[in-house]
């Protein structure tokens, strides 16, 4: 497995991650190698204690002229004083080490969730389109947790076994070469189960996490849309969706678990195998006079100490499957580019003269959903566009808002051209209400003050004024502090867009877009709407996207769109007198409810335009 450009900046970013707190972990992996060789001292302590039994003297006790007079008894005591201060020294490196590596890696992910979050919040509209927001929880939570729990123990803990071969290694040749080998003789095969089990475990991790991400994104989307899911009666449907996702993850999981006791399973045999072979060749050699008991002892103590580590190895190269996996799942994200922001904002306020030269743009590049856009709209200008869904009608004020970015054509604003405007000061120019606005699961008054964090008490009752909601917050019971429930659900659908257009009057913004945004109010209350847009007229570039014929009244001119082009563009006047698709929505006046579409399917894909 040759590590790819790829899998280098992958590590390449978890080491920039663990910036400050590198000496922590430095720290942590110096009292590890401390708290191992105390654990590795122990079994010297017993044989030499046992030799000393079965001997009847003590070696090496003849340097010290100090403990010549020392009875037996003595001398036991003095080395189980030994042992005792020895597991308890090493057991208190052994906490210091837990301690500073979670320090570490509590640091490290934290960092790495805040990264994580103010990334998504400025990668560009076209991302979130593509990703699922399940799936996106799913890499922001429980991956995160999956790298936090690689750096706090798995770390150390690969680092541990590499030490302890290190230093066991030559104290079993140094004890005697013949046993040294014996006891080693298995543990490249124990080494090598584990190695090819991590392999093949990987890409099952992968899709068993993918599986579960499926299943959760199924379940958000479910509880974000039930309300269209019942309306639909789509229940029973999604019910077999969600038992499908859930049974690939039932299965996944099981794979990975076969496989799993497979592994524990032969891992077992081969390591009691290992012990076998020690003991019996050991007992061999007592028998023979070769090695003590002492010695026998300290190489059954050993092998049973390191045979562990080196089996659990498998386990933590599986974490460590795991955590590349999850590090890449999240690098899928970090790697994605922002939107940029390094053009400079002019030092002009936006005045909101509008002209659009040749305009093609699509999602797509091979589908455009707007063709051939021309069209100047003056600063104050109140431009009315109608057309059937689909015709391109939002992703044209998307555009405007510079959510997507265009390549065919050009868009200016007072003489700019919007590619060159920092997104920011487009974005706080343009007040925009859509048909199905957001609110926030905050109080009314917080949500107003998305559209403007410093507008005084009186801006935003001239706002609420104006977007005919004043007399609906002055009948809840805490007026303005009402509290919006979760996706403003305790809020009328009306309501909810006279709250997201009083957010978008607060602003006062240049360039004002209504999408779509009067079609859940009832008549009068559009007419109030209207009449206070109208009061308004000329303060701010205004385009109206509309069914409604009633909308358009106060419209300077009337744009209509179909299947994303301009088909008709004029005074209401104008387009009365020509013979189009809006004289023949007009001669429909007793339903003009109705969108525009049944009209111009019917009537073929006329592209008349009136001068
Ligand atoms: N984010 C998107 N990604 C891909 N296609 C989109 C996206 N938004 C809209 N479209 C497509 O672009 C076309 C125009 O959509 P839209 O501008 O929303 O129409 P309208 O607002 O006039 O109803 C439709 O065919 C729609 O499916
Ligand atoms: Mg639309």
């Amino acid at each position: 497995m040759k590590p790819t450009e790829h899998q280098h900046s992958r590590y390449g970013a978890l080491w920039d991650l663990t910036e400050g707190q590198r000496a922590r972990y430095g720290a942590a992996i110096g009292v590890m190698f401390a708290a191992t060789a105390c654990t590795y001292g122990l079994p010297l302590i017993i044989k030499w204690c046992i030799d000393g039994i079965v001997d009847g003297q003590f070696a090496g006790l003849d340097t010290f002229p100090l403990a010549q007079g020392f009875s037996n008894v003595a001398i036991l005591s003095l080395a189980a004083l030994g042992a005792i201060a020895c597991t308890g020294v090493g057991g208190g490196f052994t906490y210091l080490r837990g301690r500073w590596a979670s320090m570490a890696s509590e640091a490290i992910t934290r960092r790495l969730r805040n990264r994580l979050f103010s990334h998504l919040e400025r990668l560009p509209a076209a991302f979130h389109d593509r990703s699922e927001t399940g799936d996106l929880i799913q890499r922001c939570t429980s991956d995160v947790e999956t790298l936090r729990r690689f750096l706090a123990a798995q770390v150390v803990e690969v680092g541990r076994t590499v030490i302890m071969v290190l230093t066991v290694t030559p104290v079993l040749f140094w004890l005697d070469v013949k046993l040294a080998l014996t006891s080693l003789v298995l543990i490249p095969i124990i080494f090598m189960l584990a190695w090819k089990f991590f392999g093949r475990v990987k890409d099952l991790f992968q899709a068993k996490d993918e599986a579960e991400a499926a299943m959760s994104a199924r379940l958000q989307e479910n509880l974000t849309g039930i309300r269209v899911v019942r309306a639909f009666a789509r229940q029973e449907h999604e019910v077999l969706r969600f038992a499908e996702a859930n049974a690939n993850f039932r299965n996944q999981d099981q794979r990975l678990n076969v496989i799993m006791a497979w592994y524990w399973s032969v891992s077992d045999a081969v390591s009691m195998t290992q012990m076998g072979l020690v003991l019996f060749f050991g007992a061999y050699w007592v028998m023979t006079g070769d090695i003590s008991v002492g010695t026998l002892f300290a190489f059954y103590t050993y092998v049973g100490m390191f045979i562990w580590p080196i089996r659990h190895l498998g386990r933590v190269l599986e974490d460590v499957g795991k955590a590349v996996v999850a590090l890449g799942r999240l690098n899928h994200i970090l790697e994605e580019p922002e939107e940029s922001s390094d053009e400079v904002a002019p030092a002009t306020p936006i005045r909101g003269r509008i002209e659009i030269h040749g305009l093609t743009f699509g999602f797509d590049p091979e589908k455009p959903v707007l063709s051939d856009i021309d069209l100047t709209i003056e600063a104050g200008e109140t431009i009315a566009l109608m057309g059937p869904p689909g015709s391109g009608k939002s992703t044209f004020a998307q555009l405007l808002l510079r959510l997507y970015d265009y390549e065919t054509g050009s868009i200016q604003i007072d003489e700019t051209e919007l590619s060159a405007l920092p997104r920011d000061h487009v974005r706080s120019a343009v007040g925009i209400v859509l048909q199905d606005p957001f609110l926030y699961s905050r109080s009314i008054r917080e949500n107003l003050l998305v559209g403007k964090w410093d507008a005084t008490q009186a801006e935003l009752d001239a706002a609420c004024d104006e977007a005919a909601i004043a007399g609906s917050i002055d009948r809840f019971s805490r007026g303005m502090d009402a509290m919006v429930g979760e996706r403003g659900v305790t809020l009328s659908g009306g309501q909810r867009q006279r709250v997201a257009l009083a957010r978008a009057l607060v602003r006062n913004p240049p360039i004002l877009i209504l999408d779509d945004s009067l079609s859940a109010v009832d008549t009068g209350t559009e007419q109030h709407i209207l009449g206070a847009l109208a009061a308004r007229k000329g303060r701010a570039t205004t385009l109206v996207i509309t069914h409604r014929l009633s909308t358009i009244a106060d419209a300077d001119r009337i744009v209509i769109l179909n299947e994303g082009r301009i088909v008709q563009l004029g005074t209401e006047a104008e387009l009365r007198e020509a013979q189009g698709p809006y004289a023949r929505l007009r001669a429909l006046q007793h339903d003009f409810e109705s969108s525009l579409e049944a009209d111009l399917k019917v009537t073929g894909q006329s592209r008349e335009k009136t001068p």
